[in-house]
């Protein structure tokens, strides 16, 4: 059974084997080291397992997430190559002082992952009446228009990067989804339209930023075991691996933050979503 510790390490393995390949004689991969990622979400599960993974790989870490105590606690773990700031993603004005922080701490931002994320389920129309609209509008301005205004505000830095392979790519963004986007279940209309937005926006914005040198992918994780499920009962994950086809477990951390890394080094992935799910399927419940 390996170590959370000794799996990062394979994930360093894992680009230093793209290293050894023509692409990294030839500079054509985007590499982790000395670059400055900005992560939302960045105090919590898949965002926190990213951050590891890219101090590991010896990145800068830019953290932002609504949650300030999860935050400085996550943060105390880093040295001084993670700065952080709390604040919301959908809050223009703070994600652009978060920005700038970063920008101040480390030079440049060249990663933006943005995996800040709300559930929230409710059906259409329920026991006691149609969903609330607020709580629709909420869910999509956190994970899909929070997405957007943090993006946008770092492909704003990372346009003026100098470029960073042979092919002048500036920066990368990877958003993450959900397979939600495309299994909504029962009551998940509200999380399946933001998501679903995330990935519809992902073509679109490749394209936009195509001159700019900068690309955008897309994760639509199936169900991982960070804090929201680790601590849930067998009765609650059983069915969800049961439903899984290869391998039969809920999906780790360090996993997503494997694939995290393979899109920045990949530079030949753009404008797509992944699925990260082990074949997972979701029934309508
Ligand atoms: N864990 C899974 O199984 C799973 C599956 C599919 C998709 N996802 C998506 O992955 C992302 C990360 O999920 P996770 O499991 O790590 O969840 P998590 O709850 O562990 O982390 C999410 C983080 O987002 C932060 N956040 C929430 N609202 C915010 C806001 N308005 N502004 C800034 N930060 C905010 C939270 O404080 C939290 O630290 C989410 O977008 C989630 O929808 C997760």
């Amino acid at each position: 059974m390996m170590s959370d510790a000794d799996s990062l390490l394979s994930a360093d393995r894992l680009c230093f084997c793209v290293q050894k390949l023509d692409l990294g004689r030839n500079n054509l991969v985007m590499e982790l080291a000395n670059k400055t990622a900005f992560i939302t979400g960045g105090a919590s599960g898949l965002g926190l397992a990213t951050a590891r993974n890219f101090v590991a790989a010896g990145a800068n870490v830019f953290l932002y997430d609504l949650n300030a105590e999860a935050l400085a606690e996550s943060a105390s773990e880093f040295g001084d190559n993670v700065k952080w700031q709390a604040g919301d993603v959908a809050d223009e004005a703070a994600v652009k002082s978060a920005v700038a922080s970063a920008v101040n701490n480390f030079g440049t931002i060249h990663i933006n992952v943005n995996s800040a994320g709300i559930g929230g389920a409710a059906r259409t129309v329920g026991k006691n009446g149609p969903m609330p609209l607020e709580k629709f509008e909420h869910i999509v301005r956190v994970n899909l228009i929070g997405t957007f205004n943090v993006l946008r505000l770092c492909a704003e830095v990372m346009q003026a990067n100098e470029p960073q392979t042979e092919d002048q790519e500036r920066g990368v963004i990877i958003n993450v989804a959900s397979i939600a986007a495309f299994d909504g279940q029962t009551g998940q209309a509200g999380y399946a339209a933001s998501k679903g937005g995330i990935v519809a926006m992902t073509l679109p914005i490749a394209r936009d930023l195509a001159k700019r040198g900068v690309r955008i992918m897309t994760i639509a994780p199936g169900v991982f075991e960070t804090p929201l499920l680790a601590g849930a009962p067998d009765e609650v994950k059983e069915p969800l691996i049961a439903i899984t086809q290869f391998p039969k477990r809920l999906g780790r951390p360090d996993e997503f933050a494997v694939e995290v890394a393979h899109i920045v080094n990949c530079s030949y992935l753009n404008g797509e979503v992944i699925r990260l799910d082990a074949g997972i399927r979701m029934p309508a419940i």
